[in-house]
């Protein structure tokens, strides 16, 4: 039997929202905006890939429930989160006539949602937007918590806002038709939710991972419910990223060396974080923060999941350039997020960073 959908709510004063989600819950979206907001004019932001599935259904609930739709296209890609494609959306948007009175509505991939949430956050010095997601790394983290940006030539999401959404609109069907490749990906950040906010998730991941993996729809609607709760709580406590919330960047930090190193191209981003989550994992042992018992639990979900676990090969000279590059890197310093056993956290400071990465790369082996 297919569970009914769910309604979490991000408590945030006067910017709460509520996160639905179910199976099919696209058919009703129309329905659920109304109950959220007066506003009846909507710039849809999707791209090609998205639309050829989804725009039909959204458009047909929205009208039916009164919204008058003006559908923007946008190119598919990373490479397009750029201040050129913002530049044509709020072109798209002023011919269409959208004023304060209307609001935007991202359909599609963190890609989408980034940038049509800083679209919101900007155009006519800000009108609101709904989140509906339609990747599974969407679903369980771009969506909630108002990070909204571009990406500037000198790097990625250098530019963007604080925008929390108005409402996000989660249809865990639409992950019937990703790629193995973009649903794996998002694993890696469900994994991270587990491994350093809550022992008995991991757990659960570990006892579902083939019905996950195979996309049982149950399955699926429970792990976007429990990130979209797990993120809420962390984003409610510190909305704009002062200190708890930066645990979200757990694997992150091996993740980000490993995607310069690679020049993007040889990894996703999630693929990147599972390689980093492995490598956080390992420092923890090295720190005496757990047993090498963890690392195993945590290569063998990731396994399951079809995500890489191994360091590429660089040398340790080159993997400490590149995580001394991190902007998070303070006077040498390397602040990591590292998980405690499994389900808890702390923030540790390494300052030998060198010393730290010969001794990861030295005993690759190991994992
Ligand atoms: N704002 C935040 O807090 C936050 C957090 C994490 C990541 N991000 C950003 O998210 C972006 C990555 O998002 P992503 O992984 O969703 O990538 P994406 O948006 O590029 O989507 C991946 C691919 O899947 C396609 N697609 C989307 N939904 C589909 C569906 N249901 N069926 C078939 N194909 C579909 C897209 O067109 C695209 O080709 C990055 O730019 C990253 O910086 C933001
Ligand atoms: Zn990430």
């Amino acid at each position: 039997m297919m569970n009914a959908e769910q309604v979490l709510t991000v408590s945030l004063g006067e910017r709460s929202y509520p996160i639905v989600i179910g199976a099919q819950v696209l058919a009703t979206i129309g329905k659920h905006l109304s109950e959220v907001s007066a506003i009846r004019t909507v710039a849809l932001v999707t791209n090609a890939t998205v639309a050829a599935f989804y725009l039909k259904p959204v458009v047909e609930s929205l009208t039916a429930s009164g919204f008058a739709v003006q559908p923007i296209l946008i190119p598919d890609g990373e490479e397009f989160k750029s201040a050129e494609t913002l530049a044509m959306v709020y072109d798209a948007a002023f011919a269409a006539g959208l004023d304060r009175g209307g609001m935007f509505l991202a359909l599609g991939g963190g890609v989408v949602g980034d940038l049509t949430g800083y679209a919101a956050a900007t155009f006519l010095r800000g009108v609101p937007f709904v989140q509906v997601p339609t990747t599974l790394l969407a679903q369980v983290d771009s969506s909630v918590g108002g990070k909204t940006g571009i990406n500037h030539p000198r790097g990625k999401n250098l530019i963007g806002a604080f925008h929390q959404p108005l409402a996000v609109v989660a249809d865990v069907a639409t992950l019937l038709t990703l790629s193995d490749r973009d649903f794996c990906s998002g694993l890696a950040e469900v994994v991270k939710y587990g491994m350093v906010l809550d022992e008995k998730f991991f757990s659960f991941l570990e006892q579902n991972a083939h019905l996950i993996r195979q996309r049982q729809l149950d399955a699926l609607q429970q792990i976007v419910l429990e990130c979209c709760r797990i993120k809420a709580l962390v984003v409610e406590k510190d909305e704009r990223e002062g200190g708890l919330r930066a645990v979200l960047n757990y694997g992150h930090t091996f993740g980000h060396a490993v995607e310069t190193l690679t020049k993007y191209q040889q990894f996703t981003h999630g693929e990147a974080v599972a390689i980093g989550m492995v490598q956080a994992a390992r420092l923890a042992v090295m720190q005496g923060h757990g047993d090498l018992a963890v690392v195993d639990r945590l290569t063998r979900l990731l396994q399951i999941f079809d995500l890489p676990l191994a360091l590429p090969p660089f040398s340790a000279d080159e993997y400490d350039r590149a995580l001394r590059s991190d902007k998070k890197v303070r006077e040498g310093a390397l602040t990591f997020v590292l998980n405690q056993g499994i389900g808890t956290f702390s923030f540790v400071k390494i300052n030998d960073v060198a010393a730290m990465v010969q001794q990861l790369v030295k005993n690759h082996e190991i994992v």
